[in-house]
């Protein structure tokens, strides 16, 4: 792992992106016909993937070996990743393994990439059913954001990032809380604010076993709820909820008091929670997430959970009969 490439130094943010000159290009097929300009004007060989969950698999990942083969990339070259979090999990693990490893360049096209996917290095892909059963630990020597991408995107997608937004803020209160209310886009100080926490929490703790753990708040439920409702509930939208379910628990449990709620609930009730989900909460027993949140391959057997504990939110593991 290049331990020292989680440091500030490694984000940029550039206003105006110019194509690269040297290396090979990898984007979001989306991308690419969204900016025809931008991409028209590369001379890099281009590989386009589709984006999505599902196009995290073996099957693209050889694809990328192929593009790699084909055009002698060698270990000094640079990978220019453009995309949001499926293409970069997918492209940076390709790049991480070819030749033990090349020169890796990310552009996050998503809100949710830019303060969450494309900082602190995670890789991966999904395999037999299971999310990121396959990764490694590899950050981008450079990642550059260009808040202009996110002119496109649309607003489900902003949501998903927002909630990854709203999660640090609950964790770090100092950090900008989003606009929820107007579907406006964040501005770009409080977009690399974000991405800047990111990073420095993962400098500290780059193999995810202590402090970087806190960043799961609210997935433990909220994987569960993508799992149960058959990835109807989108990732961010099932954060939200998560970390609505994590603070129940917390107050079912006496982790916290009355006012250390009501405080957190408020701050949730914020997030813009769409109606169609909410219904769909009603009808979900909690208890029917239980095996769901067992089979989370961070649990270790225990369930291991972040949880507001007093004014704090801290990793707290339970055993099987719900004693943390
Ligand atoms: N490595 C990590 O640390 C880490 C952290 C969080 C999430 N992730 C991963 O990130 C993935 C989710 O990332 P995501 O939400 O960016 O999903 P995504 O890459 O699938 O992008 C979401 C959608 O937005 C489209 N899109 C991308 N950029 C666009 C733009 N500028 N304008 C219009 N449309 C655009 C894509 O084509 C896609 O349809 C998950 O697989 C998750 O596991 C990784």
């Amino acid at each position: 792992m290049h331990r020292d490439l989680l440091n500030p130094d490694a984000l940029e943010l550039q206003p105006v992106l110019e194509p690269p000159i040297t290396g090979l290009l990898i984007a979001d097929a989306r991308l690419i016909d969204l900016y025809p300009d931008f991409f028209g004007a590369v001379k890099i060989p281009v590989k386009a993937l589709l984006a999505g969950e599902d196009q995290k698999n073996l099957k693209n990942l050889q694809q990328l070996y192929h593009f790699f083969c084909e055009h002698s990339l060698s270990r000094d070259e640079i990978v220019h990743v453009y995309g949001g979090g499926t293409i970069s999990d997918l492209a940076a693990y390709a790049v991480s393994t070819y030749k033990r490893g090349c020169r890796l360049h990310l552009y996050p096209s998503t809100l949710l990439g830019m303060v969450d996917a494309a900082i602190g290095g995670k890789t991966g892909l999904n395999h037999e059913n299971l999310k990121n059963l396959i990764g490694s630990f590899y950050p981008a020597e450079r990642i550059v954001i260009h808040p202009g991408f996110l002119s496109s995107l649309p607003w489900e997608e902003l949501r998903q990032g927002m909630a990854e937004m709203l999660k640090a803020v609950m964790l770090f209160p100092c950090l900008p809380l989003p606009d929820f209310g107007g579907k406006i886009l964040p501005n770009e100080e409080d977009i690399l604010g974000h991405a800047l926490y990111k990073l420095s929490l993962c400098q500290s703790d780059p193999y995810d076993r202590s402090d970087r753990m806190l960043l799961n708040f609210g997935h433990s439920f909220g994987h569960a709820l993508e799992s149960f409702s058959n990835f109807n509930i989108s990732h961010g939208d099932a954060i939200a909820l998560g970390m609505n379910m994590a603070c129940d628990f917390s107050l079912q449990m006496e982790l916290v008091n009355q006012e250390q709620y009501d405080s957190r609930k408020e701050l949730l009730s914020r997030y813009p929670y769409p109606p169609p989900v909410l219904d769909y909460l009603a009808t979900i027993n909690p208890d029917d997430l239980l095996p769901l949140m067992y089979q989370d391959k961070k649990n270790n057997r225990k369930l291991r959970l972040v949880l507001p504990v007093g004014k704090d939110i801290k990793l707290v593991e339970m055993s099987m009969n719900g004693s943390a």
